[in-house]
């Protein structure tokens, strides 16, 4: 059976098949790399709202115990565009000193919202500090910054779905689906 897409999706990017199993060799590499590890040493860190999704099946595949935190900035309010500067709207709540710190990312796109994160949490004194974001747009990278998981490499197109969205809409979609360009270029 197949589904119709939404009016406003143009073709499906990435299928659930795809994304689950790349999402479980992630899982199983960090699950590798952080072995022996304590419960509240390793520190998830979902980035909202774009990285629920994600962050919610990578961390029940991981074979490691960990905790789960969030934290929220904003940079592109309703727009396909970066503002380029970052704001911190929800802090994590647990303490990230001397604790094993791995940022959950759905997107890296210019790398300005990522770099803004990875200082943040640099000068928290983390006892190790990791990033695992499933989506990068390698042609759109403004700036440098360590992915040290990554889902996959995509071009230059505006994707929804499995967390992401366009104006809070098509999260929930279960698949990653290239956004019609008439949506948003008007
Ligand atoms: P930067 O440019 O800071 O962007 O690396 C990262 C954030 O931008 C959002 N983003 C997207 N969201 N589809 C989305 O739904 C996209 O194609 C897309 N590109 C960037 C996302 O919130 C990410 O955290
Ligand atoms: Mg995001």
């Amino acid at each position: 059976m197949t589904v119709p897409l939404p009016d406003s999706v143009e073709r499906v990017l990435l299928d659930e098949a795809t994304i689950a199993h790349r999402v479980q060799e992630m899982a199983d590499a960090i699950s590798d790399d952080y072995r022996g590890i304590r419960n509240e040493d390793f520190l998830l860190v979902g980035v909202l709202k774009g990285s629920f999704i994600f962050l919610a099946d990578l961390a029940r595949r991981l074979t490691v115990p960990h905790r789960v935190d969030f934290i929220a900035v904003s940079s592109y309010a309703d727009s396909v565009e970066s503002s380029g500067s970052v704001r911190l709207m929800l802090d994590t709540r647990a303490d990230v000193a001397g604790r094993h710190v791995l940022i959950v990312e759905d997107i890296l796109d210019t790398g300005y919202t990522l770099h803004y994160l990875y200082r943040l949490f640099e000068a928290r004194g983390p006892a190790s500090l990791r990033t695992a974001v499933l989506l990068m747009k390698p042609e759109r990278r403004k700036m440098d910054v360590p992915v040290h998981y990554l889902g996959f490499s995509i071009p230059d197109v505006w994707v929804v779905g499995f967390g992401l969205d366009y104006a809070d809409r098509f999260r929930t979609l279960p698949y990653i689906g290239v956004l019609k360009e008439s949506v948003y270029r008007e």
